[in-house]
């Protein structure tokens, strides 16, 4: 079957970009990407690009050259379903926060949702793509909610996860390492199969489009996430030792990367591992584990989690310590809000722990990050629960000049490694701090030697101290 017309439910962070990259490479597809929430659809319709909902390097230029061609935002999601052949469903997945699973599961509520939608509004054959992280075997869900509800309809169930980073996602869907599609082992599984893989080969080249059974799909995406979270929670436990024993994080990730049976990518150590996907993705595949009596297997991932959760904890306390054990009422400046650079996505973001553990120790925070606003910040922090939102009001200020955010402190903490903190004036802000001024590079991204000799002192993750 030849696709010309594909609806996607969801337009977040995935739903987004990815459609709007299938759009510029399929003109004569028509894509429409839909949500229920209405301020989302709007800003992805704004005609200010700066204005779009998602922050992503080169996004904009996509958009501005599909949208209105044969790319479309809508509420519409009925309309759409029925129009389309194909139906991606790309909404949120995240870590159930009541209940049986709860802090692990996945919440699976808005995919049932949405296959409930999708059996009500088909009336026509449809092929419904999982594009969301899916625990393994949800095929079977859907597939049972859609033979049941859907009114003869027939329905084909593919799984074709995200592999996309945040930061470069428009790069990572225009040149993917590898396109993953899994569906049925009939004759309608595999017809389906081939419909996708066709659209894809409008830029992707065909030996790097995977096959596969639903449930290695399925399954693969889950434990790519946990095998990349697994390398950053390495090379973060190496750094604590780099730090007693004056070896050089950096030092030891470069002669351990250039080992081609390693590799040299995410071998860089951090503040710790953020974003939607790491965490919640490895819970769940705990919680799978566990469920099916693995609890060796489940000890085993769930320990990638601990680490991260020390290294954030560490940072906090480093700069307690650091601070003569105490930060109650000091100004401390935060660079950076973000879990990576080039993204204005701040979820379960390594800035949020090591805040809220300061505030803890009645810290006064000064944030600045590039791409995020204030009522996020605000939003991040409150969401946590830990104090009051006037308490959060009190002890927290956001500011849209770093100078500004950095301005009588005692410390610098950088969260996030936005390349533009490498080129500030940093005599200039050392002459603003209180003395001894102190930098806490979370990221390890500034040069420490320039930054001792106009008078810092100078705490790097897995530096010599
Ligand atoms: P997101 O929260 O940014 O976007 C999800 C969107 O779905 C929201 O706008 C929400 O309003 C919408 N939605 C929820 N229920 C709906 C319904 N019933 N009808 C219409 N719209 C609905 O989430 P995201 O980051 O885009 O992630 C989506 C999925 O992709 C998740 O399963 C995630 O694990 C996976 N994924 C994410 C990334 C990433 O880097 N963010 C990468 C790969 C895979
Ligand atoms: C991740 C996967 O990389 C991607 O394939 C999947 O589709 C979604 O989840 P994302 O979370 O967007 O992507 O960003 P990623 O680049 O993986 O970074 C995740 C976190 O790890 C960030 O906080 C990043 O700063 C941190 N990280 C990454 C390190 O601390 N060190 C590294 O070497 C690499």
């Amino acid at each position: 079957m030849k696709i010309s017309n594909i609806c996607c439910i969801g337009a977040g962070y995935v739903g987004g970009p990815t459609m709007a990259v299938i759009a510029q490479k399929c003109p004569e597809i028509k894509v429409t990407v839909v949500d229920i929430n209405e301020a989302r659809i709007a800003a992805w319709n704004d005609e200010n690009l700066d204005n779009l909902p998602v922050y992503e390097p080169g996004l904009d230029q996509v958009v501005a050259e599909a949208r209105g061609r044969n790319l479309f935002f809508s509420t519409e999601v009925d309309k759409s379903i029925k129009e389309a052949q194909m139906v991606f469903i790309s909404v949120n997945t995240p870590t159930k926060t009541y209940g049986e699973g709860k802090g692990q599961a996945a919440d699976l509520k808005w995919i049932e949702l949405c296959a409930r939608q999708i059996a009500a509004a088909s009336g026509t054959d449809k092929i419904v793509v999982e594009k969301s992280t899916l625990p393994v075997r949800t095929a079977e869900a859907v597939k049972d909610i859609l033979s049941n509800t859907g009114g003869g309809v027939k329905f084909q169930i593919l799984s074709n996860p995200e592999f996309l980073a945040e930061g470069t996602a428009v790069e990572d869907l225009q040149k993917a390492d590898r396109v993953l599609i899994g569906g049925e082992n009939s004759q309608e599984g595999k017809e389906a199969i081939e419909a996708l893989v066709e659209v894809y080969a409008h830029w992707i080249p065909r030996e790097k489009i995977l096959t596969t059974n639903v449930w290695s799909s399925e399954l693969s995406k889950l434990t790519a996430n946990a095998v990349l979270a697994q390398r950053v929670s390495s090379i973060n436990a190496l750094s604590e030792l780099c730090e007693v024993t004056e070896a050089d994080i950096d030092e030891v990730s470069r002669a351990i990367g250039a080992d081609s049976r390693i590799g040299s990518k995410f071998l860089k150590a951090s503040v710790g591992f953020g974003g939607s996907c790491f965490q919640k993705d490895i819970l769940n595949l705990v919680y799978i584990s566990r469920s099916y009596g693995l609890t060796e297997v489940a000890d085993y991932w769930e320990h990638v989690i601990k680490m991260n959760d020390h290294q954030k904890g560490r940072f906090a306390k480093k700069i307690i310590k650091s601070l003569y054990n105490t930060v109650s009422g000091k100004k401390i400046g935060f660079l950076g809000w973000a879990f990576k650079k080039d993204t204005n996505d701040t979820r379960e973001s390594a800035a949020i722990y090591v805040a809220d553990h300061l505030l803890n120790e009645k810290a006064n925070i000064s944030i600045f990050d590039p791409k995020v606003k204030e009522t996020q910040i605000k939003f991040d922090l409150n969401y946590l629960q830990t104090r009051s939102k006037e308490e959060n009001d009190t002890l927290v200020s956001v500011e849209i000049d770093p100078y500004v955010a950095c301005k009588d402190s005692h410390a610098i903490a950088i969260l996030t490694e936005w390349d533009e903190f490498k080129s500030y004036d940093w005599q200039k802000i050392y002459d603003s701090m209180l003395k001894p001024a102190q930098i806490f590079d979370g990221r390890n991204i500034l040069n420490h030697e320039e930054l001792r000799e106009i008078g810092f002192r100078v705490y790097a993750i897995g530096k010599p101290q």
